[in-house]
């Protein structure tokens, strides 16, 4: 994309697998749809005959998800409710497995598209009308199984008359934001205009954004923020201007688990991301690359978190921490 829509079809958990480690699939909430799927996939193999290939079939599959990208959790989430599920069930037959991880894969999918709409609604009650907002990466229906999360905000707040213009950054680099983002707002209408990661600051200077609005891969319990590299200096432009920062994340991206942002595995990209653009070397043979994935917002830049249950506050620790029970529960009375 935006060249050519090519469609991969397979009933290989592996080719999917590979698909999310070079970001065929990519975007925190699809990945984990995606590996739920996978992890079906890899119980319905024909060579499949006894109990025993099941569990071996099953835990090959977890294992070989699990370790295609680090910083996302709504895989380790999908994985793990997947497992959970598993565990109960896989006593009983193979076709009973099958039934039940197959409905808790469409379960997952199914809470995605709603929390995408909630987060949709709520996130544009926050956007006054005549709004100019800046985004980073991509967060629309190319990164979820519904509208979006940042890019839902977006997309219902548009809906709803209130938006005058989107920059997108480019997001350097493989160009989420340039390819994706600038695409799928340009299909919906949306007077969307792409720039260089480089020119966010001179636009808040100008006064020319009236929010900023980014989604998330992971957010630790006290509310700091991993999301795609570039978010951090988003977040402290946005605070030098007095611009709210909101960050759109379904509950499923909160690691309840994680204290802070140090805690959170930063992936490290190949260098030849970098040093290459489109296939052609753009920096000097043999250079040194630094290529982080994501970087950490810490929670005082963030005004707050939009999620499927209402708009998260400061102090993250208090309204994270209420969410928890919460969100518990839930996990409990859908298990
Ligand atoms: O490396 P990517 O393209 O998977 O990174 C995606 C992002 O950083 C998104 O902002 C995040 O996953 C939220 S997607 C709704």
């Amino acid at each position: 994309l935006p060249h050519d829509e090519v469609y991969i079809e397979t009933t290989d958990y592996r080719v999917i697998g590979d698909a999310i480690r070079v970001l065929k699939i990519r975007g925190a909430p699809a990945i984990g749809v995606a590996a739920a799927y996978s992890v079906v996939l890899a119980v319905h193999d024909p060579k499949i005959t006894s109990l025993q290939d099941l569990n071996t079939e099953f835990y090959a599959a977890i294992n070989f998800l699990s370790q295609t990208r680090p910083t996302a959790v709504s895989l380790f989430v999908a994985l793990d409710r997947m497992r959970h599920l598993y565990e109960q069930v896989s006593h009983n037959s193979i076709l009973g497995s099958q039934f039940h991880l197959l409905a808790e894969a469409r379960l997952i999918q199914h809470e995605d598209i709603e929390s995408c709409r909630k987060i949709g609604e709520y996130g544009a009650a926050l956007i006054s009308p005549k709004s100019t907002i800046l985004t980073h990466c991509n967060t629309g229906g190319l990164a979820t199984s519904g509208i979006g999360t940042a890019q839902g905000i977006i997309t219902t707040a548009a809906q709803e008359g209130k938006i005058q213009r989107v920059y997108a950054d480019e997001t350097r680099p493989l160009f989420q934001g340039a390819r994706l983002t600038t695409l799928e707002l340009m299909k919906e209408n949306i007077d969307v205009v792409l720039i260089t990661d480089g020119t966010a600051g001179m636009l808040m200077q100008r006064r020319e954004i009236d929010a900023v609005v980014v989604g998330a891969d992971r957010v630790a319990a006290n509310g700091d923020v991993a999301n795609k590299i570039g978010t951090y200096q988003l977040a402290v432009l946005a605070e030098r201007h007095m611009i709210p920062f909101y960050v759109a994340a379904p509950t499923a991206t909160i690691d309840f688990g994680t204290k802070t942002g140090k805690d959170i595995p930063i992936e490290e990209r190949d260098p030849a991301e970098i040093t290459h653009v489109a296939g052609i070397r753009i920096a000097a043979e043999g250079v040194s690359v630094f290529a982080p994935a994501f970087d950490i917002t810490p929670n005082q830049l963030v005004t707050g978190i939009v999620t499927e249950v209402g708009v998260l506050k400061p102090p993250y620790n208090e309204s994270i921490g209420k969410l928890r029970p919460q969100q518990l529960r839930t996990a409990e009375a859908a298990s």
